[in-house]
Formats: C-alpha cells, sequence, structure tokens
C-alpha cells in the first residue's frame, strides 16, 4: 500500500488581497495582532500559524490579513517583537512589495517610557525617544531617565 504523504502537508490557503506577515518569531502571532490592533472583530479575515515549521529560523509563526494592507508606522511597530519578520504586501494573488522589519538605532514616539516621572511622560510636549540596545532580544534604553525596557514592558502598552 502506498505511503500518502500529501496528507502529511499543512496547506494554508493563499490570499487574494491583504498582508501577510512570515517569519514572526515563533509564539508571537498574538502579539503581532495585539500590535496591529486586529482583535477579529473588524470583519477581515484572519489566519494564524503558530510554530510552524521554517527553514530559516526553527520555527515560526505567520500571520495572514485579508482585505487590509499595513500602513509603514505598524510595519515598524512589528519590528519591536519580530526582529526578522517578512511583510508580504498581496494584491490579486501576487506578492507586490516584500518589506523585511528592522528597528533603526533610535525610535522615537513609538513606545512609551515606564518610568513614570520620566519627563517623556510630563505634560512637556515631548516625544519619547529610545537608544536601541538590542534589536533581537528587544532592550531599548530611554534617552531621558535611562530607563531600560524590555519586550514584555513594551507588549503592556499595546
Ligand atoms: N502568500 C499568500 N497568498 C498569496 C501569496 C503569498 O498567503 N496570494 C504567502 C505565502 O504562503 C508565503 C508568503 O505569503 O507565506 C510569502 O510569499 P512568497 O514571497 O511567494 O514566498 P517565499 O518566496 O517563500 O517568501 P520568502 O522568500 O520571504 O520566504
Ligand atoms: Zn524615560
Amino acid at each position: 500500500m502506498s505511503y500518502d504523504s500529501s496528507r502529511e502537508q499543512l496547506k494554508i490557503k493563499k490570499i487574494h488581497d491583504g498582508t501577510v506577515i512570515d517569519h514572526i518569531t515563533a509564539g508571537y502571532a498574538l502579539d503581532v495582532l495585539k500590535i496591529l490592533g486586529v482583535t477579529g472583530k473588524e470583519g477581515y479575515t484572519v489566519s494564524v500559524l503558530m510554530n510552524v515549521p521554517s527553514k530559516r529560523l526553527k520555527r515560526k509563526d505567520i500571520v495572514k490579513i485579508e482585505g487590509r494592507e499595513l500602513e509603514p508606522e505598524e510595519v515598524d511597530k512589528i519590528a519591536l517583537i519580530a526582529a526578522h519578520a517578512t511583510i508580504n504586501i498581496v494584491r490579486n494573488f501576487e506578492v507586490i512589495e516584500k518589506k523585511v522589519v528592522k528597528l533603526p538605532s533610535q525610535i522615537y514616539g513609538m513606545v512609551r517610557c515606564a518610568n513614570p516621572t520620566c519627563i517623556s511622560n510630563s505634560r512637556e510636549p515631548i516625544k519619547s525617544s529610545f537608544l536601541v540596545e538590542d534589536d533581537e532580544d528587544l532592550r531599548l534604553k530611554c534617552h531621558y531617565c535611562g530607563r531600560i525596557m524590555e519586550k514584555g514592558d513594551v507588549l503592556k502598552q499595546f
């Protein structure tokens, strides 16, 4: 009797239009949705794959959002929690744009400082500013008070 190897293949439908966020650090797909503010109540068809085998990373997560193209600021935010993510914009089944996320060495206004007495949290019109000390295992240092923020601290804000 022949063995049907196709039964072992994980098949996820291609999307018609929208965004595929690929190569997400394994285990962070739900955090990516949280950062994007996608709750499921907006009506988009969303596919979430977690801990799938990957050639490049050992395991990865993938998120597919149909009918929504991400804005550049949203792409930057994803870099906070998934340093190797690839953003694929899909139109009429074709990937028309592929962006590899990358955190700059300094980020402004994207994250709030967790120190309540930091000047960036005062009523002064001062934008938060962080030095990115590690973009892989996230580590940010506040330019104003020196507070160190890690991935968990950042995720609490979204
Ligand atoms: N994809 C999709 N629907 C489409 C086109 C692509 O869901 N209509 C998904 C693919 O399944 C894949 C991702 O979008 O997960 C990127 O597609 P593609 O660039 O074709 O794949 P690769 O060449 O493997 O991408 P990479 O080199 O970034 O790994
Ligand atoms: Zn601060």
